[in-house]
């Protein structure tokens, strides 16, 4: 008899907090041999207000105990409603879908322990009540699926690589998912990979700069630079981009993740300084920042990966894939990659100088840049899939975190439970 299917939505929010994306997925089996067929896909924009007090939030400023407490609720609500919408459009009865995987928004995220009243802490904080998700949507809601990883020494992030595995694993080709949310992230598979070989982290920014800096030269009125209108009008200024790829965070061995507590409004004070420094207009600033987004990929490839692994190719998720300037310099600078160079933004897009190499490299790669849809996942699909996925194994009682993703001690089973009220 052929394995039970059931009808999972994924509901991701990312740092960008830009919209909710929801994903239907049919999924059956069990790894290896799970099945999972993605069937539709939407995204539902936060209400505005919301969205302030959200990136209010994550940036670290105040909010009170209670406050914290009221959002909590209020997102539930508002997760509620984008899966009842969702479920509309979809044209399925909620009464159909077996179970929603609830990602939560971040609003807080220490991966590496600190030190905290003489001891050192590691915590995070995905916000949204699921309790509130399963009473309004009737459908058993698992979230908060970061502290389990964590419980084990691990960052809590990332935890998309799973799903990355299971939808991307190639016999004879190794391949690097991208995701292009606020931050960007990798999920390395080389080819044929086992579980154990699979290795991820946050390379850097991914639209977080890009959105802060359009956001402040417009006084709020556009979000995002689209199509990189405003980036593709700047100028180049090499000097700016060398500096700005000074940043430590490039440095930091993996596993390693960040987010808004480090690239959020502090970056963009710093970014501003830059700019009158180099006497960057607002559309240079944003060339720069866009620039040293698709750089600081690339530098973390030749740092951490290629002298590890053979990559053939590097398949692009998330928001920023619509970034045509983006996707330009990755693929200029990946399809003439020679491995030990250093990039030097003084250099068109796309060329590079040699330095002296201090690290053995292998042999020179062309690495293939494709789009996540090109493998059949949607590019804004690709993360709310992927909690589907989560959420699936946890209700069947799997692991789902990779160890050598996160670094923790074990695997573990992610996420807690708000069961559907009885029918
Ligand atoms: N057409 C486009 N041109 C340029 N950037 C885009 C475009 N569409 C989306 N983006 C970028 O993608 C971001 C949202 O990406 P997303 O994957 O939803 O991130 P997150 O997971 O952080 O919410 C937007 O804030 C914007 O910067
Ligand atoms: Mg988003």
């Amino acid at each position: 008899m052929p394995p039970k299917s059931s009808l999972v939505l994924g509901l991701m929010s990312g740092t960008s907090a830009d919209a909710i994306d929801l994903a239907l997925a049919r999924i059956s089996g069990a790894p290896p041999h799970l099945n999972a067929k993605l069937l539709n896909h939407t995204s539902i924009n936060f209400p505005p207000q919301l969205r302030k007090e959200i990136l209010r939030v994550a940036e670290q400023q105040p909010i009170s105990a209670g406050e914290l407490s009221q959002l909590n609720f209020r997102l539930g609500e508002t997760f509620a409603e984008a899966v009842l919408t969702a479920a509309r459009r979809f044209r399925v009865a909620p009464n159909k879908i077996a179970l929603i995987g609830s990602h939560g928004q971040t609003i807080f995220h220490q991966g590496q322990p600190v030190p905290y009243f003489s001891r050192k802490t590691a915590s995070t904080l995905q916000i949204g009540e699921p309790a509130i998700i399963a009473a309004r949507t009737g459908i058993t809601t698992i979230a908060d699926f970061r502290p389990a990883d964590i419980a084990e020494g691990g960052q809590g992030a990332p935890l998309v690589p799973y799903a990355d595995y299971l939808l991307y694993r190639h016999k004879k080709l190794g391949r690097v998912s991208l995701n292009l949310g606020g931050i960007a992230n990798i999920t390395v598979i080389p080819a044929n990979a086992k579980p154990s070989q699979v290795f991820a982290f946050d390379t850097g920014p991914a639209n977080m700069l890009i959105d802060a800096l359009v956001a402040h030269f417009t006084r709020n009125r556009q979000r995002y630079d689209q199509n990189a209108r405003l980036a593709q009008q700047g100028h180049a200024i090499p000097a700016l981009i060398d500096e700005l790829m000074r940043d430590p965070y490039l440095k930091l061995a993996p596993p390693k993740s960040t987010g808004r507590e480090y690239y959020g409004r502090t970056y963009l004070e710093k970014l501003l300084r830059l700019g009158q420094r180099h006497k960057a207009k607002p559309n240079d600033l944003i060339r720069a920042a866009t620039i040293f987004t698709a750089l600081s990929i690339v530098d973390a490839l030749n740092r951490f990966v290629l002298p590890k692994t053979k990559i053939h190719q590097l398949i692009v998720s998330g928001g920023g894939a619509q970034n045509p300037l983006l996707l330009a310099q990755l693929s200029a600078a990946l399809s003439n990659q020679v491995v030990g160079v250093r990039f030097s933004a003084s250099q068109p897009a796309g060329s590079q100088h040699v330095a002296p190499q201090v690290r053995k490299m292998p042999a020179p790669t062309k690495i293939e840049v494709l789009s996540s849809s090109q493998l059949g996942v949607p590019t804004d699909a690709k993360e709310s899939f992927a909690f589907a996925l989560l959420a699936y194994e946890t209700f069947h009682h799997r692991p789902s975190n990779i160890p050598s993703a996160t670094g923790a001690r074990r695997p573990a089973i992610l996420g807690k439970i708000s069961y559907a009220p009885p029918r």
